[in-house]
């Protein structure tokens, strides 16, 4: 019994059980257990009422036995119990030790989170991206500061809270000003400020509008990445400008997905994160040098950016939400149309910025560059003057391009010898003649001059080049043989066709000039273009090359100095082509008196400023009879050869 008992309750003191199995007679034995029993006055009165020891005792055991029943459910239930509560009571203890453990290191961490979190409180996002943000944050939250993750997230969030989210700076409405602004920053480029004042007076009526996203397109130096940078300060708007010169991952424009390591927002929402604010003046420069590799291709990603219908929900990958760009007035700028995207091209407006002439450059040198300089190398009140002749003469003889940089760099060295003189006060005055010239700047660049019209199959083409308007010779000789055309001079595919197309033309058409269709097939024709290893494509050349090989066949002489330029149809027409200002500059700069343009370029021409083209006759073609007449002088060469006796061939095709 005493045993039994002892088994019942394991946890009885030492104590209790040595006295119990010290008693030695049973009957006091079940008394005293009896008495000592969890049981009710009832069932005690039972087992008093029973005489007989060993009846009683029975009587005993059951009660034990029922409650040690009881206590083992008992005991079940408070088990279970246990560990339910436990498990919470588990993570509530951690994270109570995780704080403590962080405050007695001073990490600061939770203190990171807290920055965060108030900076969220004062940002006026929409919804969808509150609710990421809330998520996030919890998440971050749960997070323990030692592990990898712990810092991206922190620093996803502290990125998502840097971000710009609908806070606009005022646009500045005051259109006299604006003008005024543009004006001080850049001479001429009539048109695009034009197109920018008009932004602005629209802007004012309505209050809100859909952006229209202009590109600027020009040769190199005319001062499209730094007109963006006025329109920025004429509208009173923060300025961001991003390059997309040899771009070619998608990701760069829309970020990588957080999942990678070391992923980042895309340069686009980077950008905006750093001017602070949703709608500033954003220039896409270079938008025509993008390229696409097996990554993706960028101007996908650019398409959205550029739609205002599709640009409200700007998605970049690392974001994850959607970001407005609405607001953001775009400006793309492109050297060449030809190198953007079409689909990008459908959704931008195209503005012109031509080339200048000699006469406008002077005027920038003097107006902006030789200022700007003088600043830049700390000589503000220092008395520099370039006269006009010198900055003429620098302009032909020392710089070959459509806009003003390397004007401006000619300008910097002339600026950086000055300095030097200053410092040294030197007694010799400083000295800026023609002759001194070349110690400052280098040797001057050799001009293409035209030169002369005594050999058939020369003509003087105008081209339209990576660094603005250019002359460029066209040679053609003949030679005895079966009517093989060679083309050399690193032409593209367009140009050989154009070749191919006058010498059809001739073919057909030539018998009015005198020329005898078989002579084409007893001619082999060569067709050269210098400079050999300057790639040349385009149509534009086709009116030179059939001069070329008209002068050839006729051996009369092309009228003196003149160029031209123009496509070519097999139905005899001339059609337009661009670049006309920088062509008919170029012309100019090469000593051309006349130059043949299509007809249908008429409109071009005119809105050159009459000043610049003084002295330049203009003759407009339609047809390639028109060119034909306009080009051939009547006179023969001097050493004219006999084409009707290519005796030795017909020998040869027998
Ligand atoms: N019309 C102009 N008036 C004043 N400065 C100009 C003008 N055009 C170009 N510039 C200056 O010439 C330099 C080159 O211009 P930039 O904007 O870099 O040319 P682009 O982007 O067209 O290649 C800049 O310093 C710019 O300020
Ligand atoms: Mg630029």
């Amino acid at each position: 019994l005493a045993a039994s008992i002892i088994q019942i309750n394991p946890n009885l003191p030492s104590e209790a059980g040595f006295a119990l199995s010290n008693i030695e007679h049973p009957g006091f034995l079940v008394n005293f257990i009896s008495s000592n029993l969890n049981a009710t006055i009832s069932e005690k009165q039972v087992m008093l009422a029973m005489s007989n020891l060993k009846q009683r005792a029975t009587q005993l055991l059951t009660a034990l036995h029922k409650e040690y029943q009881l206590l083992e459910i008992k005991q079940q239930i408070h088990s279970k119990v246990k560990t339910d509560i436990d498990k919470q009571q588990r993570e509530y203890f951690l994270h109570q030790q995780m704080k403590t453990i962080q405050e007695e290191l001073g990490t600061g961490a939770s203190e990171e989170v807290l920055v965060i979190k108030k900076k969220a409180e004062s940002l006026k996002w929409p919804e969808s991206a509150k609710k990421v943000f809330a998520k996030e944050m919890a998440k971050m939250e749960r997070m323990n500061p030692m592990v990898a993750e712990y810092s991206v997230q922190l620093n996803y969030l502290e990125f998502v809270t840097d971000l710009p989210w609908e806070s606009y700076s005022d646009d500045s409405f005051d259109l006299k000003k604006a003008a005024k602004i543009l004006d001080r920053d850049h001479y001429g480029l009539e048109k695009v400020k034009q197109r920018v004042l008009e932004h602005l007076a629209v802007l004012k009526r309505r209050g809100d509008m859909k952006a229209p996203i202009i590109c600027l397109v020009g040769p190199p130096g005319v001062g499209k990445t730094s007109l963006g940078r006025s329109v920025a300060e004429a509208l009173g708007r923060k300025y961001s400008r991003m390059s997309l010169g040899g771009v070619r991952d998608e990701s760069e424009i829309r970020g990588h997905r957080r999942t990678y390591i070391g992923a980042m927002a895309g340069r686009l929402l980077q950008n905006l994160k750093k001017c602070g604010t949703s709608n500033p003046v954003f220039i896409l420069d270079e938008i025509d040098k993008l390229s696409r590799d097996v990554h993706g291709d960028p101007s996908s990603a650019l398409l959205e950016v550029l739609d205002p219908e599709q640009n409200q929900t700007f998605h970049d990958n690392y974001l994850d939400m959607d970001y407005d760009l609405s607001k953001v007035l775009f400006i793309a700028t492109a050297n060449d149309l030809g190198g953007i995207p079409r689909p990008l091209l459908d959704r931008m407006e195209i503005i012109r910025v031509p080339g200048y002439a000699t006469e406008e450059k002077i005027n920038i040198a003097t107006k902006h560059l030789l200022p700007k300089q003088l600043e830049a190398h700390g000589m503000k009140g220092i008395d520099l003057k370039l006269s006009k002749k010198l900055l003429t003469h620098i302009v032909d003889s020392y710089t070959r391009e459509s806009g003003v940089r390397s004007l401006e760099r000619k300008i910097a060295a002339i600026v950086r010898r000055k300095l030097v003189h200053e410092d040294m006060q030197s007694e010799v005055a400083f000295d800026l003649s023609e002759d001194k010239l070349p110690a400052i700047l280098g040797s001057p660049i050799p001009r293409e001059q035209y030169d002369g019209n005594d050999k058939a199959g020369v003509v003087t083409g105008l081209a339209y080049t990576a660094v603005g308007g250019d002359v460029l010779y066209i040679e053609s000789s003949i030679s005895p043989g079966r009517g093989k055309l060679t083309l050399t001079g690193n032409l593209g595919g367009v140009m050989k066709e154009s070749a191919l197309l006058a010498m059809e033309y001739l073919k057909a058409q030539g018998s009015s000039l005198g020329i005898k269709p078989e002579w084409l097939d007893y001619w082999n024709v060569h067709i050269h273009v210098p400079e050999g290893a300057v790639p040349k494509d385009g149509p534009s050349a086709g009116v030179t090359m059939l001069t070329a090989l008209a002068s050839l066949f006729t051996q009369r002489k092309v009228k003196a100095q003149l160029a031209m330029t123009g496509e070519i149809t097999l139905r005899g027409q001339v059609l337009a082509v661009g670049g006309i200002k920088e062509k008919v500059l170029a012309a100019r700069r090469a000593g051309i008196k006349t130059v043949l343009l299509p007809d249908a370029n008429r409109f071009d021409f005119e809105e050159i400023n009459a000043s610049y083209t003084k002295g330049l006759k203009v003759i407009y073609m339609k047809t390639l009879e028109d060119v034909l007449d306009a080009a051939l002088s009547s006179l023969k060469v001097s050493k004219p050869i006999d084409l009707s006796a290519p005796s030795r061939n017909k020998q040869n095709r027998a």
